[in-house]
């Protein structure tokens, strides 16, 4: 958690004056429904009680200047620069930078007014652990140029406005989901969101049980690659399906049985790729009625599932995430435990017992150092709001 006050000094520092405002924009974790958003699937992330924190002001100039306190690098960029990814001296965007940038971008081309603006930000939302950091930046901004430009729109509006970034500027053919869980979080609940329709409602775990989130400490680079090869199978998919399904518009609209008997019309791996969205959409459903019926079993289970899953069908799991969701499995007072988010590294996600969530951590953190050498960072998490301004 930053200090609020520290970096108010921050950015009088640097700009020479008070913010006018400060605002949060949490990250997340997915309890279940992992690469389905993107296939019209159902997903059930929390925001989490992580944020990328953010102190800005109107700029004089025509330019916006941006210090990020993580990296202790300052930006200057205007909408003119960004389109040639540079900042008003010519040199190139540093890559985090392509984040508030892709955002007024992604404002710009929708008509909404976007000020030149002084901000400071920081994050303690872990970068690359699957935790939605970028998702984090680009809600801040939007909530920060939303506030400067004194337009205002709804939550999932403005996250459909962040994922364009994402997807058209930064390039990331990402689904809705984070973005979503950042704008639309809600204190102490899960959100369990329709990706095709959008609309969305609240789900809690039983009060007796704690989220636990588990870095491995692994971070794989380049993963937009993959990430993107995985969305482009599942369209192939759709496409081989549609020969005897002319109707169906994504994997969301194939049930398990359909898929059952067609899979041998595909190629392996896209058969391998299109059965865990399949499967995981269907789980999601088990997942909503579990929830509802407070049997936290049932949906543990289901998080057990969907790792092999991810593992064995989806291959986007390590190593590192194998071990710490294995682990996780067979400890007292674990019902479920699996990769969360996009994977290649980053952390497992674990529904645990509440009184005994901090033995849990404690014994899978030693477990795990002993099977990997590795030293992981493991923390209760508690879902909280999502992106909004802290004071004016
Ligand atoms: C990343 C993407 C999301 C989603 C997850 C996998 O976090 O940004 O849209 O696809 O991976 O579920």
């Amino acid at each position: 958690m930053m200090y609020i006050d520290r970096f108010t000094q921050i950015f009088k520092r640097t700009f020479n004056r008070e913010p006018a405002y400060i605002a949060r924009a949490p990250g997340r974790v997915n309890m279940l429904g992992e690469h389905v958003d993107y296939n019209d699937g159902l997903v059930l992330p929390a925001a989490i009680d992580r944020a990328v924190y953010i102190a800005f002001a109107p700029a004089e100039t025509r330019h916006s200047s941006i210090l990020a306190v993580n990296m202790n690098q300052r930006v200057a960029f205007t909408p003119t620069t960004i389109s040639t990814r540079s900042q008003i001296d010519s040199t190139p965007l540093p890559d985090w930078a392509r984040y508030p940038a892709g955002v007024m971008w992604s404002l710009s081309e929708s008509g909404l007014k976007v000020c030149a603006m002084n901000a400071v930000f920081a994050s303690d939302v872990p970068i690359g652990a699957g935790l939605s950091s970028s998702a984090a930046v680009e809600m801040a901004f939007t909530v920060a140029w939303q506030t400067l430009g004194r337009w205002t729109l709804p939550p999932m509006r403005l996250a459909l406005l962040a994922q364009k970034a994402e997807n058209e500027y930064v390039g990331v053919k990402s689904g809705i989901m984070d973005q979503f869980a950042s704008a639309c979080g809600v204190e102490g609940k899960l959100l369990l969101l329709d990706c095709r329709s959008l609309a969305w409602k609240t789900l809690a775990l039983p009060a007796s049980v704690s989220i636990v989130i588990a870095d491995t400490s692994v971070r794989r680079k380049l993963t937009s690659g993959e990430y993107n090869q995985r969305r482009a199978a599942c369209e192939e998919a759709v496409r081989l399906l549609r020969r005897d399904l002319p109707s169906i518009r994504s994997l969301r609209d194939v049930s398990v049985e359909d898929f059952n008997r067609l899979e041998k019309n595909l190629p392996r791996e896209i058969g391998r790729r299109a059965r865990h969205a399949v499967e995981e959409i269907a789980r999601m459903r088990h997942a909503e009625w579990s929830l509802e019926a407070g049997d936290i079993r049932v949906f543990g289970g289901l998080m057990n599932e969907c790792h092999a899953s991810l593992r064995d069908l989806y291959e986007v799991s390590c190593p590192e995430l194998d071990a710490m969701a294995r682990i996780a499995q067979g400890l007292e007072g674990c019902y479920g435990a699996r990769l969360t988010g996009a994977g290649f590294g980053g952390c497992t996600v674990n529904a645990v017992e509440k009184n005994l969530a901090q033995e849990f951590s404690s014994t899978l953190a030693k477990k795990y150092k002993a099977e990997t050498g590795l030293t992981p960072q493991i923390y209760i998490s508690h879902p909280s709001n999502g992106a909004g301004l802290l004071r004016r």
